[in-house]
Parts: C-alpha cells; structure tokens; sequence
C-alpha cells in the first residue's frame, strides 16, 4: 500500500501521513501533528504543513532548522515536484504536473471519480422527524434536507445507512384527535378531504377539547384505551398517521428526499421498552422517586440553585416523557440496529434534552463509548427582517405553500430568460430550479447559525445559489458536447501548462476530502463551497485557456479538464440531493 503513486488517495491524507512519517525521523515526538492543509494561496503550493512550529518549539530547537530536517526526511517522489520552508516554518508543498495529470486520468475512467469507500460502518441518521396531524413546517425543513444531503454522502462513501424518521406519532393530544375523527366520520364526509389541511383539524380537535366538556371527557377517555392497545383506538390512529406520512410524502417526493414510510421509526414504537428502562434505572439507583415521579439527578447538569438537575423519566401519573422515549431510542439503535455511529439532525433547541438522555444512557451502560452519538444542530429560519420565519398574518409556514411559492417565483424566472422554450420544458426547468434554490439556500450555509429565508438571495443567477451552480453545470457539460467528441476518442494525455489548469486540477482532486469532510462533520456547506469555488476555478481557467481552437493535444487535455469538471460538479450536487439539468 505503499505505492502511493499508483493509487488515488485523499491527497491531505496522503502528504498528512507523509509528513507525519518525516517528522517522526527527524525526531519529533510519535504522534506529532503534521498539521497539513489545503494552501489558501497558489504562491504557497497546493498544500501546506503547518504542523514544524509546533514541534520545534516543544524540542527547543530553530523551527526553520527543524524544519529543513523534516525536509530531508520527506518522501513525495513522484508526488510533490518542489517543497519550500516558507516564514517561520511552514512547509509548502507543490504537487507534480505529472502525478496531478495521472490522478485526472484514474478519475475520469472511473464513475466515483475516484472517490474510495470508507471501511463500511453502520450508521443510524435521524432526521426529518415531523409530527402527526401537525402540517411539516419550515423547522423540519431544515432537518429534512441537511440531513438527507448527509444521509447520500455517508451512502456513497459505502456506509450501511438507516435512515430513522422519529416521528411525532404519540402523546395525550391522541385523544382529541381520535374523537375529533369520529366526529368526522360520524358525518359522513371524506376523511382524507376533511383532514388535507391537518393543521386545521389539530386546531378544530384543540379547541373542541377545550371547550366541550362531553367532547374532553371521550378524548381522555381513548388516551387511556389507546394506551393500553384498544383496537378501536388503535385503528383510529392508524389513520391519522397514515394521512400524516402520505401528506409528507408528497413534499418529500417534491423535493427530491429519499425518505420513504419504510424509514419511519415512530416514537410509538419504543412504547413497550418504556416500563423497563424506568425500572432498569431505577435498579441501577440512577432514578429514584421523587413526589411520586421517577426521576435522574444528574450532577452535570444544574439547577438554578445550583443543585442536580432531576430529570423526570415518568410523571406521577405513570406517563412517559419525550425523554424517556430518546433514552429507549439510543438503545435500540445500538442493540438492534448495531449502530457504530448515531447522527442526529435537530434543532439546536433540542441540544439540552439530547444530553441528558444521551447522559443516562451513558451511565446506565446502554451505548458503549466508542459508539458515537452526535447532535447536529442547526438554529433557526428566520424571515427577512431577522425574525422566525413566519406567514404574513404571523402563522407557521405550511411546506407545501413554500414549496409552492418557490415554483412561482422559479417559473417567472424562466419564463423572462428562456421565453422561447416550450411550455413542459419551461416547467420542468422552473420545477429543478425551484426545489434546489430551496435546498440549497439552507445547505450552503453553516448550519449552527440561524439563517434568513431571503427569496430574491436564493434565486439569484450570481453568487453561491442552486441556479449558479446548476447554470455552470449546464455551461461545462455544453462546452464538451460542442466539441461533438466522447472520452473515448479522446487519446491524448492530460497535461498541464498553464497555472490555471494546474489550480483547476488540484481542485477537482480535492472532490474526495469535500465528500469526506461531509461524512465525518455533518456540514453539506462544506461540499457547496467546494463547488462553488471549483466552478470559479473553472471559469478562470476557462478565460485564460482557450478549449475549441487549441492545438489538437492542448485541446484533448483540456477537453477532459471540462469533463472532470462537469461530472464532479453533477456528482457533488447529486450528494446534496440537488438535480441537474443538460439545458436551462
Ligand atoms: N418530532 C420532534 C419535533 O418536531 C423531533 C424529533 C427529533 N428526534 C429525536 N430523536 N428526538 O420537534
């Protein structure tokens, strides 16, 4: 495995090790950080390792001495062409012509692009996680798409991926909704009519529930006998999570998310767990009743007097908690699914309960240490003026009227800048357009922060947006159609001359560290700025190198530059969940 030269590798990874080999011989102490990175600068190489200050200073010795030491001892033959200690000791590293052209050939034979898998892991996503009778709102949005860009990264990467949607599917609000179905069915009208606008129906049960008494008294009534596995009521519930996941489903299938109802995990499936974990903990002496509730104190965590936090796993009427409920989940997902890695795409608002769920169920031994359980948090849509995003009489933003604007808008768009197209393409150019802008409006930003919901931003030709990058997909995929050839009759070799063919190259090579970066942080922003900047990589380069009237050899390489951009331009954007068009 040594024969680097053969092998297309994660080209950091690669000269990281390199340079860790080297540190070590010229007497770093094992483990020293090679600290290696992509340059930020052409002047300063492909890559740079910034890891000699560090080590020199911990040896007592001259960085830019050691540094040359280190030098001495690095091998990238065939690799690197020059290296040079730069300022205090940073080493910057030069890929060779030759090595890059080699690594464009491998890729562009290959339909990964050359893109490894990883050693396979079974990796449990939980995202989405809308709730039953309640509309999907923009706050699942944000889950939904961030999570299923991930979901396809760690899929292509060669990961076993279980995708769990923890759907909102049970809690005391059942009651009013089974008796408000009852009503309705008792009325003869069409259910699945009746209950289209699901939010309404929430609001119609709601307010019955308050205010007639009789009506109250039947909805407690089929908690009880739900919870304790009544048919009638069963049934009754069925229902109305089966309108819930078809009115979903829509919008999934809209956006081009990969979730199905076979990813659906329910917070009702972990029901029978519940009274065993509560007496599990409290065998462990972990819970311990407190005025009649079951409840964890946990040191971690302080109350505003300053004393343990009780985090209550079942109240005192014998009712379970969301809590609870997560506790059971992490569980499961390491027992029955064997989970390496648990990711969970919630709301930062969320971030508190998820630690002390995932606190107990480390102490009570549920999910080993080495199984990860990772919140990926995002903040919030906020509307233009920096508010949560909201309609304008001040209501939640039903999905499907978003989705429905964003095609309106889209199909204007089309319509001022490809007037002469024909009526169907023009719709499925402004549908593509539309449901990416959306997407990848939230995907390109960092998601840890809260984000504006700015239409005009997200449908903008310029800039990092779904219609750029889409728009310079089609450009490139064009410039080789043009040329009227295939790979194939392509035989002249990649070679690189000019500057920016090189910058362009050592871009596309660094496809795999994107996608990588992405599997392991969770961060889709990664892979957008990646092809954004790859793109304005290739626009430079497409400026100062002419393709069509070049010398035949010149033009071949060249040719295949634009190739390797446009597949990996179409292979990111797929990674994200985003679709391309051939003409737009
Ligand atoms: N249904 C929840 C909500 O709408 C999100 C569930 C997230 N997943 C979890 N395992 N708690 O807020």
């Amino acid at each position: 495995t040594n024969d680097l030269k053969d092998k297309r590798v994660n080209i950091q990874a690669l000269i990281n090790d390199k340079v860790s080999q080297a540190l070590e011989a010229a007497g770093a102490p094992a483990g020293s950080p090679a600290a290696v990175r992509q340059s930020a600068k052409v002047q300063f190489g492909d890559y740079q390792a910034n890891g000699v200050m560090g080590v020199a200073k911990k040896l007592g010795t001259n960085p830019r001495e050691f540094a040359q030491k280190v030098i001495e001892q690095l091998d990238l033959d065939g690799i690197a062409e020059k290296v040079e200690i730069a300022g205090p000791g940073f080493i910057n590293i030069f890929l060779s012509k030759t090595w890059l052209a080699e690594q464009a050939e491998n890729a562009l034979k290959d339909a990964r692009l050359g893109v490894a898998k990883e050693e396979q892991k079974t990796i449990v996503v939980d995202y989405s996680a809308p709730n039953v009778a309640k509309e999907m709102h923009v706050g699942h949005l944000r889950s939904t798409i961030i999570g299923d860009a991930v979901v396809r990264t760690l899929e292509h990467l060669g990961h076993k991926v279980i995708r769990a949607n923890h759907l909102g599917d049970w809690g005391t609000q059942f009651g009013m909704l089974i008796a408000n179905l009852e009503r309705h069915e008792a009325q003869g009208g069409d259910i699945s009519m009746d209950l289209s606008d699901i939010e309404g129906f929430y609001r119609e049960s709601k307010k019955l529930y308050d205010e007639d008494e009789e009506f109250a008294k039947t909805a407690r009534n089929y908690v009880v006998r739900l919870q304790s596995g009544d048919e009638y009521c069963k049934s009754k519930w069925q229902t109305l999570v089966k309108i819930t996941l078809e009115q979903n489903q829509h919008n999934y299938d809209r956006l081009n998310v990969s979730l199905t109802d076979k990813d659906v995990m329910g917070e009702s499936m972990y029901n029978d767990m519940l009274p065993g974990i509560v007496a599990d903990l409290k065998e462990k002496g972990l819970a311990v009743e407190d005025d009649g509730a079951q409840v964890v104190f946990l040191d971690e965590y302080k109350n505003k007097d300053g004393e343990p936090m009780g985090v209550i796993i079942q109240k005192r009427d014998g009712g379970f908690l969301y809590t609870t409920t997560d506790i059971a989940c992490a569980k499961y997902r390491y027992e029955q699914l064997g989970a390496d890695r648990v990711l969970y795409f919630i709301d930062s608002r969320q971030h508190q309960h998820l630690m002390q769920a995932w606190t107990i169920v480390r102490k009570a031994g549920y999910v080993p240490e080495e199984v990860s359980l990772e919140h990926h948090a995002f903040g919030m849509m906020l509307g233009k003026d920096g508010r949560p995003f909201k309609t304008r009489a001040g209501g939640t933003v039903r999905l499907a009227d978003l989705l429905d604007e964003a095609e309106e808008r889209a199909s204007k768009l089309i319509e001022e800048k490809n007037p002469e197209l024909d009526a169907a393409e023009k719709a499925n150019i402004a549908n593509t357009v539309a449901m990416a802008a959306v997407k990848y409006a939230d995907l390109s930003k960092h998601r840890t922060t809260d984000y504006i919901f700015d239409w005009d931003n997200m449908l903008a030709f310029e800039g990092n947006t779904a219609p750029y990058m889409q728009y310079a997909y089609t450009r490139v995929a064009s410039i080789f159609k043009r040329a009227g050839v295939e790979l194939t009759d392509l035989t002249h070799p990649v070679v690189i001359n000019e500057e920016k063919e090189q910058v362009l190259l050592s871009k596309l090579l660094q496809f795999e560290e994107a996608v990588q970066t992405v599997a392991r942080e969770g961060h889709p922003h990664v892979m957008c700025s990646y092809l954004f900047e790859l793109a304005g990589n290739f626009s430079s380069f497409y400026e100062a190198c002419p393709i069509l009237n070049a010398e035949e050899d010149v033009k071949q390489s060249r040719l295949k530059l634009a190739l390797l951009t446009a597949k990996t331009i179409k292979q990111g954007l797929d990674l994200l969940g985003i679709e391309t068009l051939e003409r737009m």
